[in-house]
């Protein structure tokens, strides 16, 4: 699997770098650094960061580790959804892999998801639907979600508290299926992040960056893992 994330990355012009060549990357792109610093979620830019060796470790192992998950899912024509999908990288990865199942991204940037639509559309993606949301405003567009995962959506970069990033797990929980199981990932998810409590009837699995860099294989081990009784 792990192989095959790192092609489809590739293909869609994401490669590995270390972080000291990322002035000249931005440079080669011809993107102006004035405007980046204003434009943060420029489709572009959020693109050409996804090579950074952190976050693309972080990334291709936590595709392959949701891959996994979602082999391990019973049944088909399950509802899964990205929550903050950025230009939809991982889910279309995975809508691809998974043609039995409906695929769901979301983001607030209308910037993002129309990135995003354009390579569904490109890709020629079936199964697959983005729409523009937050995390705690869902619309009749995205079902209840049997598997919903977020990666780096809690918004730690705004310096979100235990007490918001709370009130954000508690807008995504809304969005997940009586039995269904969120996912909550991300390389610096803020100080609350661990201590998150979970609606009861759902089952939630906290990743921070330390479980999967480099541990792939060990997540149980490694992983927050709160079961929650059935109602
Ligand atoms: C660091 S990026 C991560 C994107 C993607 N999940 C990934 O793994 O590469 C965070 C994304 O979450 C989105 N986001 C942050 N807070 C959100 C919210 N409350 N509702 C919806 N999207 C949100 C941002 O617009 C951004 O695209």
């Amino acid at each position: 699997m792990r192989h095959e994330i790192v092609d489809f990355l590739a293909s869609i012009g994401i490669s590995r770098f270390e972080f000291e060549q990322l002035n000249e990357k931005v440079c080669k792109a011809g993107l102006e650094r004035e405007f980046l610093e204003e434009n943060w979620f420029h489709p572009q830019l959020y693109e050409l960061t996804q090579g950074i060796s952190c976050f693309y470790d972080f990334k291709v192992n936590f595709m392959e580790y949701l891959a996994k998950f979602i082999g391990n899912m019973k049944g088909t024509k399950k509802h899964i959804v990205d929550g903050g999908c950025a230009t939809g990288i991982d889910i279309s990865f995975l809508a691809m892999q998974f043609p039995g199942h409906k695929f769901f991204g979301y983001d607030r940037e209308n910037a993002l998801i129309a990135a995003a639509e354009r390579r569904r559309k490109n890709l020629g993606i079936g199964n697959l639907e983005f729409s523009v949301e937050t995390h705690g405003r869902a619309t009749k567009k995205i079902p209840p979600a049997d598997l919903l995962y977020t990666n780096g959506a809690l918004g730690s970069d705004d310096g979100n508290t235990a007490v918001e990033v709370g009130k954000l797990v508690v807008g995504i929980c809304r969005r997940v299926r009586s039995g269904g199981s969120y996912i909550l990932a991300g390389m610096s998810e803020g100080a609350g992040f661990l201590e998150m409590q979970t609606e009861a009837n759902r089952n939630s699995i906290f990743l921070i960056r330390t479980d999967i860099i480099g541990n792939f294989g060990a997540e149980i081990a490694y992983n927050y893992l709160f079961r929650v009784r059935p109602q």
